[in-house]
C-alpha cells in the first residue's frame, strides 16, 4: 500500500474535517495509508478535538510547505494573501497541492496552474467549488465532446440554508444565518456568504476550469455591447447585472413567493454568446417548481450543465460542511496519486497531456 505523507495548513472546519476522515479510517483510504505528518495553525493553544494529533502541530507554515516529510500540501486556511503564499511556496518547492480555496482560485487561479505546470506537480481545488460534488472532476474529465453553452447553479450552501430556513419554518434570516455557522457551513465572514461573494468566487473558478478569462469579471465589469467586443482568443466573461446577495430579503419576500407556488433561490450563472462574450450573474431568482433548482434545499448545492450536444446535466449533493468538503480535498489527494498532473491544465491542455502520455 502507498503511504502519503500529507502537511496541512489550517486546522479550521474543513483541516479538521480531513483529521477526523483520517482518524476514523485508520488512515487508508482507497489504496493510499494517508498520515498527517504536519499541520500548521495560527493559534498552537486552541482548545482542539481529540483527533487532532497536537504533537503534529506547528505555526510555521513555511517549514510544513518544504519538509522532506511532506508528500502532499493541502491548504485550507482560507483567505487570499498569505494562502496565494502558501500555494506558490509549496508548488516552487515541487510539492503537489490540494487546495479548497476559492476566493484564492478566483483571483489567482490561472497563474497558479501555470506554476504548478512549470514545477510538473499537480494543483487540485475540487473543494473549492460545491463542497463534496464533483463539478471540477466533471468539467475537467467529461464536456469534451460537447461545448458547454450555459451553466447555472445553487453554489452557495449557507445562502441556500437561509431561504429554505425562511421558507419552510418561518425562521429569520438572523437566526438561520446563526444555525448555518453553528453547523460549519459559512464563511469565518459570512458577509462573503450573503453578499453573493461566495458564488461569485465559485462562478469564476468554474470558468476558469472551462478556459474562460474571467479578469473582467473579477473587476465586476457589465458586459460590453456586441459591436465593441472583438474577436478575442478565448471567451471572456462579464457582469450581466450587478452581484446580488441575500441579505436584503425579508421574510414577508420569502413568504409571498411562497404564496406564488415558488422559492427565492440565490443563482449564479453564465451564459456564453455568440461572439465569444460570456455573460454571468449571481442574483436572487424566484424559482417555479418546474425549475430544476427549484427542490435543490438546506445545504445542498446543484450545477446545472448544458451542452451543445448533450442537453442538461444536473449535479446536486452537500455544497459545504466538514466532511462533504474533506470528501473533496481527500478524493483529490487521491487522484492527483494515481494522475499525478491532471487538474492542472484547462481541458484542451489536459487532453492533449493525456494523448501524448498515452504514446509514451
Ligand atoms: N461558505 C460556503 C458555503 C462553504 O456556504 O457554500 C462552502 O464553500
Amino acid at each position: 500500500m502507498k503511504r502519503v505523507r500529507l502537511g496541512l495548513i489550517g486546522c479550521g472546519v474543513v483541516g479538521s474535517g480531513v483529521l477526523r476522515v483520517l482518524h476514523d479510517r485508520g488512515g487508508t483510504l482507497g489504496s493510499l495509508e494517508l498520515e498527517a505528518s504536519r499541520i500548521a495553525v495560527k493559534h498552537l493553544s486552541r482548545p482542539r478535538p481529540a483527533y487532532v494529533p497536537r504533537e503534529k502541530l506547528t505555526d510555521d507554515w513555511r517549514s510544513v510547505c518544504v519538509a522532506d516529510d511532506v508528500d502532499v500540501v493541502i491548504e485550507v486556511m482560507g483567505g487570499v494573501d498569505v494562502a496565494h503564499e502558501v500555494v506558490r511556496t509549496a508548488l516552487s518547492a515541487g510539492k503537489p497541492v490540494v487546495t479548497a480555496n476559492k476566493a484564492l482560485m478566483a483571483a489567482h487561479g490561472p497563474a497558479l496552474r501555470a506554476l504548478a505546470e512549470q514545477h510538473g506537480v499537480a494543483l487540485r481545488y475540487e473543494a473549492s467549488v460545491l463542497g463534496g460534488v464533483p463539478v471540477i472532476h466533471t468539467l475537467t474529465t467529461y464536456f469534451r465532446a460537447n461545448r458547454v453553452t450555459a451553466l447555472r447553479g445553487i453554489v452557495n450552501g449557507t445562502s441556500n440554508y437561509i431561504l429554505t430556513q425562511m421558507g419552510d419554518r418561518g425562521t429569520s434570516f438572523a437566526d438561520a444565518l446563526s444555525e448555518a455557522q453553528a453547523l460549519g457551513y459559512a464563511e469565518p465572514d459570512p458577509t462573503s456568504d450573503v453578499e453573493g461573494h461566495d458564488a461569485f468566487f465559485k462562478l469564476q473558478v468554474l470558468l476558469q476550469v472551462l478556459g474562460v478569462d474571467t479578469e473582467p469579471l473579477r473587476q465586476e465589469l457589465p458586459v460590453p455591447e456586441e459591436g465593441e467586443v472583438h474577436a478575442a482568443e478565448r471567451p471572456r466573461a462579464y457582469l450581466a447585472v450587478p452581484r446580488e446577495g441575500i441579505s436584503h430579503l425579508s421574510a414577508d419576500d420569502v413568504r409571498r413567493a411562497k404564496l406564488r407556488g415558488e422559492k427565492l433561490k440565490h443563482v449564479a450563472s453564465a451564459c456564453w454568446r455568440e461572439d465569444g462574450v460570456v455573460e454571468a450573474t449571481v442574483r436572487v431568482e424566484s424559482l417555479a417548481p418546474s425549475d430544476p433548482l427549484y427542490g435543490i434545499d438546506g445545504v445542498e448545492n446543484a450545477l446545472v450543465i448544458t451542452g451543445d450536444v448533450v442537453g442538461t446535466v444536473t449535479l446536486t449533493g452537500p455544497g459545504a460542511g466538514a466532511l462533504p468538503t474533506a470528501s473533496a480535498v481527500l478524493e483529490d489527494v487521491v487522484q492527483l496519486v494515481a494522475v499525478p498532473h491532471a487538474g492542472n491544465a484547462r481541458v484542451e491542455d489536459e487532453l492533449e497531456w493525456r494523448v501524448n502520455s498515452s504514446r509514451r
